[in-house]
């Protein structure tokens, strides 16, 4: 597979994209996410793989959807040809994405991030939701996916003022899993994702699957979904392995059956 926009890669049992527009600050256009969706189609499909990372550069992990493709569209080029529509494939992925960002996530920059299943910044790291400063508002998932993530008070604060957050105000709101030093980014990100990998990977699926549930969902009802995926976990020889491994105190060897 070729990608202009993307740097491809399988690192162990981790599938790792790094987004590459340098002379754009990886602004988000409609090649660019297509090309995502293409990796993360082979990402999904190879059983090698345990966890994806997408990362952008030091400056930039996107500034934005490409303000150049837009700036000419109509209200019916855009609704005719659903511009956005094809950004949510990555919420679709069945296994875990982690977003490592550094230097601006903006706009578009911000929603890919916040489609991820966490985030793990660079303290060099800054969150913003601009679009109101070019006329427009949020269109990838911003409003809806800041607010339940950092509340109303803040999101408003965000998308009605274009202002910034910084990688400290990102993890005191809950926007972020955690903050590490700019140049030790992927090596975190990398092992985080090594770590989800080497578990056992329909246990890791279901995890994500009930949590995000829990977005959908009341709380009961989340509970009772919780509940009934731990029941079918054991019926799976990776539930007796773990256990087994615990009890002989040996690491497991999980088989994802
Ligand atoms: N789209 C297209 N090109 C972009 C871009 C974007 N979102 N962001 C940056 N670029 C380009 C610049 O035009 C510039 O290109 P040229 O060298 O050809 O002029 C290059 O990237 C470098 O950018 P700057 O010179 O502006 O770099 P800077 O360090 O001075 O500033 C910045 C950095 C503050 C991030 C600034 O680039 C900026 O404000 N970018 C736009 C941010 C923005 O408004 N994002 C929201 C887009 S709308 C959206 O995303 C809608 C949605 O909900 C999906």
């Amino acid at each position: 597979m070729s990608f202009n926009n993307l740097i491809v890669e399988t690192r162990g049992h981790v599938g790792f994209v790094t987004l590459n527009r340098p002379d754009a600050l990886n602004a988000l256009n409609s090649e660019l996410i297509e090309e995502l969706n293409r990796a993360l189609d082979g990402f999904e499909a190879d059983k090698e793989v345990g966890c994806i990372v997408i990362t952008g550069s030091e400056k930039a992990f996107a500034a934005g959807a490409d303000i150049k493709e837009m700036q000419d569209k109509n209200y019916i080029d855009a609704y005719k040809e659903d511009f956005l529509g094809s950004w949510d494939r990555i919420t679709r992925c069945r296994k875990p994405v982690i977003a490592a960002v550094a230097g601006y996530a903006l706009g578009g920059g911000c929603e890919l991030a916040m489609m991820c299943d966490m985030i793990i910044a660079a303290d060099s790291a800054k969150f913003g939701q601009p679009e109101i400063t070019l006329g427009v508002m949020p269109g990838a998932g911003g409003t809806q996916r800041l607010t339940r993530f950092v509340g109303k008070s803040k999101a408003m604060d965000m998308c009605l003022t274009g202002r910034n957050m910084d990688a400290e105000e990102a993890d005191r709101a809950g926007l972020v899993s955690r903050v590490v030093p700019a140049d030790t980014l992927i090596d975190v990100a990398m092992k985080a994702a090594e770590k989800i990998a080497s578990f056992s990977l329909p246990a890791v699926m279901m995890t994500k699957e009930a949590i995000n549930r829990s977005y959908e969902t009341t709380l009961n009802e989340g509970v009772r979904f919780e509940r009934r995926m731990f029941h079918s976990l054991f019926a799976s020889e990776d539930q007796k392995e773990g256990m087994s491994a615990f009890v002989e105190k040996r690491r497991a060897n999980f088989k994802n059956k």
